[in-house]
């Protein structure tokens, strides 16, 4: 089991695309264990966006995610990390593959609709700073016999 770091971004909220880009992850069979609507101030926005604080359309970035609220979101399920990258696609919506979320519902660069930790390093990290331990809230997904076979992990 993994968990990876989820963000709707600003634009996923303002275009009311959270329910349905929600729904797509459930559907597959991830649980959500955490989440919650908030406001990402410059400080948090240059934390979690760390490694890319001196490109020069960071200021862009970083007007754009602290301009709105967006909802952060944990998601935990077998490989999450790599499924869930592959389901919200190519970083510019113009780029990424028909299916994908950002490939479906995006045709920008930078309002690409949503954040997912690219592995886990990046998961581990991200989910510590958005979230708490005791805004985690794990539990038994009693639909679990029927997403997998007893012998899969
Ligand atoms: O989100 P992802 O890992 O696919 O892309 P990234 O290269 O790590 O960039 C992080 C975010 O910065 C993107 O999701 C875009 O919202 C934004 N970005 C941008 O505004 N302009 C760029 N030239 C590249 C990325
Ligand atoms: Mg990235």
């Amino acid at each position: 089991m993994e968990r990876t770091l989820v963000l709707l971004k600003p634009d996923s909220v303002q275009r009311r695309l959270v329910g349905r880009i929600l729904a797509r992850l459930e559907d597959k069979g991830f649980s959500i264990i955490a989440m919650k609507m908030m406001r990402v101030s410059r400080e948090l926005a240059r934390r979690h966006y760390a490694e890319h604080v001196a490109k020069d359309w960071y200021p862009e970035l970083e007007a754009f995610v602290t301009g709105a609220p967006l909802v952060a979101a944990i998601v935990e399920g077998p490989q999450a990390i790599r499924v869930v990258r592959e389901m919200v696609g190519a970083t510019n919506g113009l780029n990424a593959a028909p299916g994908s979320i950002r490939g479906d519902f995006s045709s920008s660069r930078q309002m690409n609709l949503v954040h997912a930790s690219d592995g886990p390093a990046a998961a581990h990290r991200e989910i510590g700073t958005f979230f708490q331990t005791d805004e985690i809230h794990s539990y038994e997904a009693t639909i679990r016999p029927w997403l997998r076979a007893p012998t899969e992990d």
